[in-house]
């Protein structure tokens, strides 16, 4: 089975909507055509960027798949100040990154609220990127695999054998994520390998199809190393993914 690579940026709370047109623009100049033909590219600006960004990705014909960072997992409500999955998906989103650390830590997000929204990204097409990755205590305590394995079980609880095959998981362990620190490439495989196995065992056939990727200070420096894993199909760039020519450059890992 071949799993087509996934780069994605996650622009975080960063690039007001003209600084996200310009950033989508000089991507749009930095890559060539060719550069899209083996791997899928996202990008996942801030909510207020996304109807500016997908207007100049339509408009220039570009080769980005628009992604959104969270969402909430109903459709509609009394819920002052979320986001729907619905709306999101009428903008041509089409990833949803649910369950990052960041959501988890900061905004207490639990395994079963990144199911439900896991399923309500589903529920409009759209496909989600269910973040998981252990803290350093966690990981300085050798509880990293189990951790990870509980979140990779809660955060997919909700989703059918089809959906587990077209899934995409993030490993972003947390103390990796905008710090310079990245994983090793043995660590970083392993969990990859690990969390395939987790899915497998969840749903025959699903742990081959779905694609991991591997987040956490990944710049265009080691992306080609960490992107020749077995395990590993794409990567989650937070930093690097607001200076176009770094994310340029790891969107063509293949070519340095
Ligand atoms: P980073 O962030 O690349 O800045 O470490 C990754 C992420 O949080 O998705």
């Amino acid at each position: 089975m071949t799993r087509v690579p996934l780069i994605s940026g996650n622009w975080k709370m960063n690039m007001n909507h003209f600084e996200a047109i310009q950033l989508v623009q000089k991507l749009g100049y930095a890559l060539a055509k060719h550069d899209f033909e083996k791997v899928n590219v996202t990008v996942h600006p801030p909510f207020t960027d996304i109807r500016s960004v997908q207007t100049v990705i339509d408009a220039d014909r570009m080769k980005f798949l628009l992604g959104a960072q969270n969402c909430h997992s109903e459709i509609s409500g009394a819920f002052t100040g979320e986001v729907s999955p619905a709306m999101l998906s009428k903008m041509a989103v089409s990833y949803v990154i649910v369950g990052h650390s960041e959501r988890r830590h900061l905004f207490s997000e639990t395994n079963e609220d990144v199911a439900s929204k896991a399923v309500a990204v589903y529920a409009q097409d759209m496909t989600p990127i269910v973040c998981v990755g252990e803290t350093l205590e966690q990981r300085e305590n050798g509880n990293a695999r189990e951790i990870v394995e509980t979140q990779v079980r809660g955060s997919l609880s909700g989703l059918k054998k089809n959906q587990l095959e077209s899934l995409v998981v993030a490993y972003e362990p947390v103390w990796a994520i905008g710090t310079g620190v990245t994983a090793s490439v043995d660590d970083a495989q392993g969990m990859c390998s690990h969390i395939r196995h987790v899915v497998e065992s969840m749903q025959t056939g699903a742990g081959e199809a779905v694609r991991i990727q591997y987040g956490g200070s990944v710049k265009p420096s080691n992306a080609t190393e960490l992107m020749a894993c077995d395990d590993i199909d794409g990567a989650l760039v937070g930093g690097a993914a607001l200076d176009s020519e770094s994310f340029a450059r790891i969107v063509m890992y293949q070519e340095s």
